[in-house]
């Protein structure tokens, strides 16, 4: 189907209404609608991001030659979030559109470090928990790796027994996630190290969901697991700034534990009429609104802004977990360390009451295994808590009248 672009041009009011209205059917984020894609902590932040954002939306990362200020600002960010991920002089990072290109570049570099240092292995394989993002299948299809998933612990997380047990003569790398997405679980990163250090496998760290916050998490005084630099045997880790370090889209980070680790990332060609292109990102072009967003979120928040959005989420989370396991029937998924966790019910299909929740205007992200609800906690839903709670009592009491209904289907995308 094509479209004729409009024969002359229209006014920019005309349009801002129309756009307005176009957004009337979309998920209420602001009121904390939503159970994951956004990250909304307040309106003051997110006038930064748009300000920032705007100031550079038309500079280009490519060419940080003609742009020190987001040579400045990106340099700036990564230091930062590698200090947050206990690195030293030594880490190396990237600044990159998100978790999926992190990861891709995690990926890509363990290849070519793999090729480097065993040349006889021709069918690269990586071995992850079956709760391992699709973001590591995605990679790994578009750079001819194979991905072993091994079937998670009684508590839901890698097992690193399992994990050691799958290494094979092809294997070159090892994936924890920090947290994963379904369950919200931290994985046994000390245990997936030790592995890794005896193997001499790389072993990428999936903190695309935590890495910027949990350490204020830890802050609070909560039980946070090492899963960062602290941990021996970690090569990389992803970060995502757009999740929880609370930055505009598209925003993340791809850390290495030394220099030599990020050259493995590079690619650079001559062979063209242009001289030599040499980068470390999947993309080309690179936004700088989104560097410098990123900048102005971690300026504007400060450790103690961070400390604020950690302590807001996880109240919201225990308000909303212990609700939930208080239905009868309820029980929350592992014993989830952050802000996100999945919970499911015994007698009623949880997918059918997310279908429900759907059509009271709340997103429901489903889990399959085992079947249930996804819930991602953000500072905004720490007030709608009880309405929530509400909504899936009664969604779950319908389910268990209508008896067996339309489960729509889980799907991301
Ligand atoms: C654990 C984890 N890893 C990777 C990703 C992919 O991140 P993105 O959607 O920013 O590419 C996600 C997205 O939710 C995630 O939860």
């Amino acid at each position: 189907m094509t479209m004729e672009l409009p024969g002359q041009g229209r006014r920019w009011e005309e349009l801002r209404e129309e756009m307005e209205a176009m957004r009337s059917r979309d998920l209420d984020w602001r009121h904390g609608r939503h159970g994951a894609y956004v990250w909304y902590a307040d309106d003051g932040l997110e006038h930064v991001l748009r300000e920032a954002f705007g100031m550079f939306m038309v500079e280009n990362g490519l060419g940080l030659w003609a742009f020190p200020s987001i040579g400045r600002m990106e340099r700036e960010v990564l230091a930062m979030v590698q200090g947050l991920l206990s690195g030293d002089d030594q880490t190396a990072s990237v600044f990159t559109s998100g978790g999926t290109e992190s990861i891709f570049v995690a990926m890509y570099a363990a290849r070519e470090w793999a090729r480097a240092a065993r040349p006889g292995v021709t069918a690269p394989e990586i071995v992850a928990a079956q709760s391992a993002h699709p973001a590591l299948s995605k990679a790994a299809h578009l750079l001819g790796m194979r991905v072993k998933r091994v079937p998670v612990g009684p508590d839901y997380r890698a097992d690193a027994v399992a994990m050691e047990s799958a290494v094979g003569p092809d294997t070159v790398a090892l994936y924890a996630s920090a947290p994963s997405y379904s369950l919200g679980l931290i994985d046994p990163v000390e245990a997936v190290g030790a592995v890794a250090a005896r193997h001499g496998l790389w072993l990428h760290v999936d903190a695309c969901v935590g890495g910027i916050l949990a350490p204020f998490v830890r802050g609070l005084g909560r039980p946070v697991p090492a899963f960062d630099f602290a941990v021996p045997g970690v090569t990389s880790i992803s970060a995502d700034l757009h999740k929880s370090g609370y930055a505009a889209k598209p925003a993340s980070t791809i850390n290495f534990r030394t220099r030599e680790h990020r050259e493995f990332a590079r690619y650079s060609m001559d062979d063209w009429p242009s001289g030599t292109y040499s980068s470390l990102t999947f993309t080309g072009t690179r936004p700088g609104g989104a560097i410098a967003a990123a900048w102005a979120a971690m300026q504007y928040l400060g450790r103690d802004g961070y400390e604020r959005i950690a302590a807001a989420s996880m109240r919201a989370r225990d308000a909303i977990a212990r609700g939930v396991a208080a239905i009868p029937g309820v029980r929350v998924f592992g014993e989830p360390e952050l802000w996100a966790f999945a919970f499911g019910a015994e007698g009623v299909d949880m997918h059918q009451v997310a279908g429900l929740m759907g059509k009271r205007g709340w997103m429901c992200g489903p889990t399959t295994d085992p079947r249930g609800i996804h819930v991602m906690c953000t500072p905004v839903h720490e007030g709608i808590a009880d309405e929530y709670l509400a909504a899936i009592a009664e969604c779950m009491a319908e389910a268990r009248t209508a008896g067996a209904g339309d489960a729509s289907a889980p799907r991301y995308n």
